[in-house]
């Protein structure tokens, strides 16, 4: 028989000295027994509920559930607290703490006596901000979702999250709508607990957490609300526990093919421009090679068969009812890496084996795409020598290849001072830039790539031009918009040098994104060009502008990348 495994908890819990004493004695007075710390798995939950992150706020209740399924395997379920990141209120970006958040996750796990981690995540920047603390760690996980909210409903029209509150307001802005039926939309949009329910950065994380194996099958769609979910944060609570015992950590799942894997579901689910930084600085932690160049590869001849908003017309509800994603999965198995290992303990192909799609409108046929080609495009050119993306899903087709001239705005309070001025030289076939809206410029990297139009265009019915920013955009969001130019303006990159009248070049097809002045001129601006002053001086911010990464990287800190492991030498007293 082989020998049982001392876990990691034990090097606090076990023990009949002084410090074993000090670890138990301080726990006991939450009114654990004796036998509590007799050796058995502490799983560690790492919870980012917060009232002010509103798409978690139901996490105090769906706590209850995993811990109920560690309890039943034989585990202690020991809850802890990590920064929340919600991104509808966090100013300025949500993204500035994802790299913070991280960093309170891996020392909270790496410093408290935990065997494996269940990780809590709803709004968008919770699920990366876990993950990649986590697997700064590498102890067992898996994560679970809190689900996406009910499907909006207003005057007998579905509304989606975010999608329907660019679209009502430009519709507003456009004078073909009321102020008082935009606000009156906002109860029906938003009806129940849970995350947007649109394709967005939650909804997209959630599947591609499920899609790479690090959460259970069927994580994805089940609503917030909907008592499957709670059944599965039961059954995740179950799991982890034996996952410690079989000591399946996060670096056997989130391999290479796992990542390969989450990338061509992001195209076939029209995922999220946000999940390509969000993948590469998770892979950054976890040690795996991956780049953009792989984002563009793997997702080059990917259809978008899921037939949601912002690019489509359905919901994350619908989805569920259409067979959530592991009928999707199947239905693109021959482009996945079947064999990845996941948090079942069985692979991948074995989770989605027997599932089915019973909705062909929402989950598509592959003779019926949504899009031929989904996924996300990688451009380069002189504009972007390392890389920026656009999201062809969420674009006008007609714009994808075109030429026009540059109408810049230096921060996104010129752009706000400027864009709806009467006088503003500007028309259709213009190109809106915007820059200093990136890592370090915003900083945070604002999902505010997607510039509403000027008034007067929108006023003559023009709803899409090309525009091209250091800025991310919302998963949301929809448009013909060249996001995450690298290097960003704020550092000196080449979007810091374009003029009013610049002619520019952008060809998705060809990925090529290429400004139309030449190296002489271009070195004389650089001359002239002088980097601004942080928005900050001191505190995080400031750690955060010298040390960030650029988008190319997944903007985590430099000093964050890799795995420390879990080991700690030194006790506390
Ligand atoms: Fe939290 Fe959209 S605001 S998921």
């Amino acid at each position: 028989m082989s020998e049982k495994r001392r876990l990691r908890s034990q090097a606090w819990f076990g023990g009949q000295d002084k410090d074993a004493f000090i670890h138990r004695s301080w726990m006991k007075n939450s009114g654990h027994p004796d036998d509590a710390f007799d050796g058995r798995p502490v799983i560690g939950i790492c919870n980012t509920y917060s009232e002010l992150t509103p798409c978690n706020a139901h996490f105090r209740e769906l706590v209850e559930h995993v811990k109920r399924g560690v309890y039943e395997a034989g585990g202690l379920p020991l809850e802890f607290p990590v920064f929340s990141c919600g991104e509808s209120n966090l100013r300025p970006t949500a993204m500035l703490f994802r790299n913070l958040a991280s960093m309170d996750v891996e020392e909270s796990i790496r410093g408290n006596p935990i065997d494996g981690v269940v990780l809590m995540a709803g709004c968008d920047k919770t699920t990366p901000s876990l993950l990649m603390g986590a697997a700064s760690c590498d102890l067992p996980s898996i994560v679970v979702s809190g689900g996406p909210m009910l499907n909006g409903r207003y005057r007998g029209r579905t509304l989606g999250s975010g999608t329907d509150v660019w679209r009502l307001s430009e519709d507003v802005r456009a004078g073909v709508s009321s102020q008082k039926d935009f606000l009156e939309a906002e109860s029906g949009m938003s009806r129940s607990a849970g995350h947007c329910m649109t394709m967005g950065t939650a909804s997209t994380m959630a599947s591609l957490v499920e899609a790479m194996g690090v959460a259970l099958p069927e994580n994805a769609a089940y609503p917030a609300v909907d008592a499957r979910r709670k059944r599965l944060a039961q059954l995740t609570g179950r799991r982890i526990v034996d996952m410690v015992a079989e000591d399946l950590t996060l670096s056997k799942i989130l391999t290479r093919d796992a990542f390969e894997n989450a990338i061509r579901i992001n195209g076939v689910i029209g995922g999220s421009t946000n999940a390509v930084l969000h993948l590469l600085a998770i892979a950054g932690r976890v040690g795996v090679d991956l780049s953009l160049d792989d984002w563009d590869r793997w997702g080059r001849d990917v259809p978008t068969l899921l037939d949601l908003m912002p690019s489509g017309r359905f919901l994350m509800e619908d989805f569920c009812y259409a067979g959530g994603l592991p009928a999707l999965m199947k239905r693109v198995e021959d482009l996945l890496k079947l064999d990845a290992l996941t948090v079942t303990g069985r692979t991948i192909g074995e989770n989605i084996a027997q599932a089915e799609v019973y909705d062909n409108e929402v989950i598509r046929t592959r003779d019926n795409p949504l899009m031929d080609q989904g996924g996300i495009a990688v451009l380069r050119g002189n504009l972007a020598p390392l890389g920026a993306v656009i999201k062809p899903s969420a674009a006008s087709p007609q714009l994808l290849r075109h030429e026009g001239r540059a109408v810049v705005f230096e921060t996104i309070e010129d752009y706000h001072a400027r864009i709806d001025d009467p006088d503003l030289d500007v028309d259709e076939t213009c190109v809106l830039v915007l820059k200093n809206c990136g890592p370090r410029g915003y900083p945070g990297m604002a999902e505010v790539g997607n510039m509403a139009l000027p008034k007067k265009l929108l006023a003559q019915g023009v709803r899409d031009m090309v525009r091209i920013s250091d800025a991310r955009m919302s998963g949301t969001a929809f448009g013909t918009v060249v996001l995450h130019v690298a290097p960003e303006a704020a550092v000196g990159g080449p979007l810091a040098l374009v003029r009013d009248g610049d002619i520019i070049k952008l060809d998705a097809h060809e990925r090529t994104l290429h400004l139309d002045v030449d190296d002489a001129e271009l070195a004389r601006r650089k001359a002239d060009w002088r980097m601004p002053e942080p928005a900050m001086k001191g505190g995080y911010q400031s750690l955060y502008v010298e040390r960030v990464l650029q988008a190319d990287q997944g903007a985590d800190l430099d000093f964050l990348v890799g795995c420390r492991g879990s080991t700690v030498l030194r006790e506390s007293h």
